[in-house]
């Protein structure tokens, strides 16, 4: 389907400076749908009772007290909803943890929360998404 869409001359400026740093592949009817889909799977994730999958990175000091033994305990604790891990030894000291998740949204939310939360994590994030039928 084809439409049109009307917005202020320096909105649109902006727009098609992000079009062309998103690469020559790309045009706006494209970025205007990945922005479409990325609204509508940050939706879907919101509303309570979604399956998600999850992606939660961490980076922490592996010489941080029992860090390493809570986080391992965590795992274990929620097991059946983290499905992969990864981890890299950044340097002498940091250390690098992708842990992937899949669940209900708000107990993946929850479990993000309770690693993010533990003594010893220094920065980290979760990132959501569906498998869900959008096109
Ligand atoms: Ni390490």
């Amino acid at each position: 389907m084809r439409f049109s869409v009307a917005m202020p001359e320096d909105l649109l400026i902006r727009f098609d400076s992000l079009v062309a740093r998103r690469g020559l592949a790309k045009n706006r009817s494209e970025v205007v749908r990945d922005l479409v889909r990325d609204a509508l799977v940050e939706e879907d994730c919101a509303i309570p009772g979604t399956e998600v999958l999850g992606t939660l990175t961490i980076t922490f000091n592996h010489h941080s007290s029992d860090l390493q033994e809570k986080l391992h305990a965590i795992q274990h604790d929620y097991f059946e909803y983290i499905i992969s891990s990864m981890h890299v030894h950044l340097d002498a000291h940091n250390c690098l943890e992708v842990i992937v998740l899949r669940g209900e949204t708000g107990l993946v939310q929850d479990i993000a929360n309770l690693i993010l939360g533990t003594k010893g994590v220094k920065n980290g994030k979760l990132v959501v998404t569906t498998t869900g039928g959008h096109i």
